[in-house]
């Protein structure tokens, strides 16, 4: 079926309570592993590319690889821009086909984050695309930051309700404690400050940084509101580490489809893991009419 948008997929996933999964991308295996994952769990999925995956592959192989994905399946399917801070690049991939872009203000003042996330919005609505804003800033792993620190990074629930009124957008990023890249020790997530968010606005809400979340802490955030869920490093992780024994058990291996095909199969079993935690397996069903 053709591309949906973030919208369509995140207000069934609000009316019925789970949470649709937005996995990252950069070549042709992930983009497989993505769908046929989505396919094996009837889930409905969004494919996501950030600015530097769309630097590696191009612009159009992404588009047109997601693209085929989606026409050749049931399953609903998203393309979506992930953390677009650049206003060009946001319109450069609604021209080229993205049914859902992320406007990431987070690094400006409240009330530019406003201005420029509410421009992407009366553009991506005009054409009928999606847009996420986000609120509070989710740092890397990496980011070595005092807990008060870190206190002062996350989203103030009032100023959510007041970015969500003035923006209009259809999913809202915020920070509660989870952070991109591999964790150290185990993230401590503060489910009061969601609770709270959750409790003020009706926009759905997006959990960034969420691989090495425990299952059940990805859980209660989905009780509480989370209704699409980002994962890239997860993928990352299991997809060079099959590389990496492939070629350990081969090391005389010259064809790449027996590094590249292992790598994809395991990339599809921790995303199929995923969908199930985020009990958006075995949706197609009830989903969007193709
Ligand atoms: P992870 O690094 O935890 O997979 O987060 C990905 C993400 O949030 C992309 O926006």
């Amino acid at each position: 079926m053709p591309l949906v948008t973030l919208a369509e997929v995140l207000q069934e996933a609000d009316a019925k309570g789970y949470a649709v999964g937005a996995f990252n991308c950069n070549n042709m295996e992930i983009v497989q592993a993505i769908i046929g994952a989505a396919e094996a769990e009837g889930a409905p999925v969004i494919i996501q590319a950030s600015q530097g995956a769309i630097k590696y592959a191009g612009l159009q192989y992404i588009t047109s690889l997601v693209r085929t994905a989606a026409a050749g399946t049931r399953v609903p399917v998203v393309l979506h821009l992930d953390h677009g801070t650049d206003f060009e690049q946001v319109l450069r991939c609604l021209r080229a086909g993205f049914t859902s872009v992320m406007i990431d203000g987070s690094k400006y003042p409240l009330e530019e984050n406003i201005a420029l996330t509410r421009q992407v919005v009366e553009i991506a609505h005009a054409i009928g695309a999606s847009v996420e804003g986000e609120l509070g800033r989710i740092g890397g792993t990496e980011d070595h930051v005092s807990v008060s620190e870190r206190e002062a990074t996350m989203t103030v629930p009032e100023e959510a309700a007041r970015f969500v009124a003035e923006t209009g957008v259809d999913a809202l990023a915020v920070a509660i404690g989870t952070a991109h890249g591999r964790y150290k020790g185990k993230p401590q997530l503060d489910f009061e400050r969601l609770a709270a968010i959750d409790g003020l606005i009706n926009t759905p809400i997006v959990l960034h940084g969420s691989s090495g979340v425990p299952d059940e802490d990805i859980r209660r955030a989905v009780a509480l509101g989370v209704r699409k869920i980002n994962i890239d490093t997860d993928i990352r992780i299991v997809f060079v580490e099959a590389m990496r024994r492939a070629l350990a058990d081969n090391p005389e291996e010259i064809d790449p489809r027996k590094v590249l095909g292992p790598a994809r199969d395991a990339a599809t079993s921790v995303i199929r893991h995923k969908m199930r935690v985020f009990g958006s397996a075995g949706r197609l069903h009830n989903s969007i009419p193709g």
